[in-house]
């Protein structure tokens, strides 16, 4: 082992989503070996000053898509550039989408997805699997990849109608598998009918423009799929996760089925919880298209404090960003049919940061809640947990050290991202990450990038995450359905033959 690989953070408090103490981390080879004070530390150890400043665990990003090909282009932020801006702003994990094509193998997709990001990634990352149709041949594919493959979590689409879009039966087929092999569903929920209905009236009345994207899908259309799938998922007993919940109508679905004893986790993004939907309205054409994406930000400029309230209340578990960027260019392919703008945004440098600003410095949650709702939660879903998410011996040194007291301007101008635009632009963040450390190496310090690509690794994860599973498992114990004991029926049937 070399000095290098050896690091003791010293002086900071250290924060876990259960509780905070003052205390020192030992890192030796990318692991926490030790959490306390007068630590024994070996000679020609690093030590980083972490007074009066926070040690958290490293940020995972739920929801990411570097380097999509998606509506004829693809995204320009790929894993290298992508992991980049994940580490300067605090974050030491990605969860990226497989996104096969219909009626392609899943398998064949997932191994295109290795071989473009193994190489790339400067943290570690694991991959969700999209499921865009569905037969016998799917579900053996979805079976190798939960056993061989690392992969727990399955996201299905109820919207881009003839691209990726399930139907009921479907969703249930797949509900039900995941179920059988210990995944968690993940939804994408939004009416796919009534998307492609609203988009040509919009069309028809001359709204070619990038408000048109959301007046073609109001909330009811995305808090009508969500109840659809939580129905789905229940009928199934399936543990279900609906990805970036953008409305109050669909959040508030979401906390009234876990008031109602399901298991469903929501997860809100950067951009729904920073910013808001009134950009679809700007005079300026760029600027209003860079904010589109699915399903869309929300008019209601009271949507971000309200998905934040529900995230601080744990009626919403968990948060990623949904990162998709496509330059000003690249939006421009719908400058006249709002339909073929690129849906996606930013996020993945900047998640930290604004929801420390928007959760924190408002005083809506504390530093505990602010790891669960960044980290821990993420770790404990999808099974990563206590390898990643927390801070203990023998967990993996992905660590950051945050600033509570430093601000910064959030601007295209500095950001790390490939994407020629912010839509955070302007917006001061109190909360800085000042080191990061991703598996016991320093990637990130004062500014500064020290990141070599192919160093982060891909994290395979087991099925039936306990967090997820407990309650469904229990379920299927008490709750199977049996048959009321009773006499067969001996009396008179009437016929219902053919009438002459
Ligand atoms: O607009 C979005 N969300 N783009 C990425 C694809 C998806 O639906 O997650
Ligand atoms: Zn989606
Ligand atoms: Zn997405």
């Amino acid at each position: 082992m070399t000095a290098q690989s050896r690091i003791l953070i010293k002086g900071g408090k250290v924060v876990n989503e259960d509780f905070s103490v003052m205390a020192d981390v030992y890192i030796e080879d990318g692991v926490i070996s030790g959490v306390g004070t007068d630590l024994q530390v070996a000679a020609g150890t690093r030590v980083i000053d972490a007074t009066h400043r926070l040690v958290l665990p490293g940020g995972i990003d739920t929801h990411t898509h570097m380097e999509l090909s998606f509506m004829g282009t693809t995204a320009v932020d790929d894993f290298q550039i992508g992991t980049q801006a994940a580490v300067a702003g605090g974050t030491t994990m990605i969860l990226d989408f497989v996104i096969p094509q219909k009626g392609c193998s899943l398998l064949e997709a997932y191994e295109r997805w290795r071989k473009t990001a193994d190489h790339k990634v400067c943290c570690d990352y694991s991959l969700h699997m999209a499921v865009t149709w569905w037969d016998h041949t799917v579900k053996k594919e979805m079976e190798t990849l939960v056993s061989d493959k690392g992969v727990n979590s399955f996201k299905m689409f109820m919207a881009y109608k003839d691209v990726f879009m399930l139907q009921d039966h479907e969703l249930y087929a797949v509900f039900s598998t995941c179920k059988e092999i210990g995944a968690i569903a993940q939804v994408h929920a939004e009416n796919g009918d009534l998307i492609a209905e609203g988009a040509k009236r919009m069309l028809s009345l001359g709204i070619t423009g990038p408000e048109g994207h959301e007046m073609c899908r109001p909330e009811e259309v995305e808090a009508e799929a969500t109840q659809r799938a939580i129905t789905i998922a229940h009928a199934a007993n399936c543990p279900l996760y609906v990805v970036h919940v953008m409305s109050k109508s669909a959040a508030k679905v979401v906390a009234n089925a876990r008031r109602n004893g399901r298991v469903v986790f929501g997860e809100p993004i950067a951009a729904g919880l920073g910013t808001d939907g009134t950009h679809y309205w700007h005079k300026n054409w760029a600027h209003a298209a860079g904010f589109v994406m699915g399903p869309p930000l929300r008019p209601d400029p009271s949507t971000p404090g309200y998905l934040m309230d529900l995230l601080a209340n744990d009626d919403l578990s968990v948060t990623g960003t949904d990162n998709c960027t496509f330059s000003v260019c690249q939006k421009a392919l719908g400058k006249d049919d709002f339909t073929k703008i690129p849906n996606g945004v930013n996020g993945v440098e900047d998640r930290m940061s604004v929801i420390w600003e928007k959760g924190v410095h408002s005083g809506k949650m504390d530093e505990n809640r602010f790891v669960a709702v960044t980290s821990t939660n993420a770790a404990k879903i999808f099974n990563l947990y206590p390898r990643k998410g927390r801070i203990a011996k023998g967990s993996d040194a992905d660590l950051v050290i945050w600033d509570p007291k430093a601000s910064r301007v959030i601007s295209a101008k500095t950001h790390h991202q490939a994407v020629d635009y912010n839509i955070f632009e302007g917006m001061q963040c109190h909360g800085v990450p000042v080191v990061t450390i991703s598996r016991g190496k320093v990637v990130y310090e004062n500014g500064k990038l020290f990141t070599n690509p192919g160093e982060g690794r891909y994290i395979p994860r087991k099925p039936f995450a306990e967090f997820v599973y407990k309650r469904i498992n229990q379920r299927e114990k008490v709750g199977t359905p049996s048959a009321v004991c009773r006499e067969p029926y001996t009396g008179e049937i009437i016929s219902i033959g053919l009438k002459q």
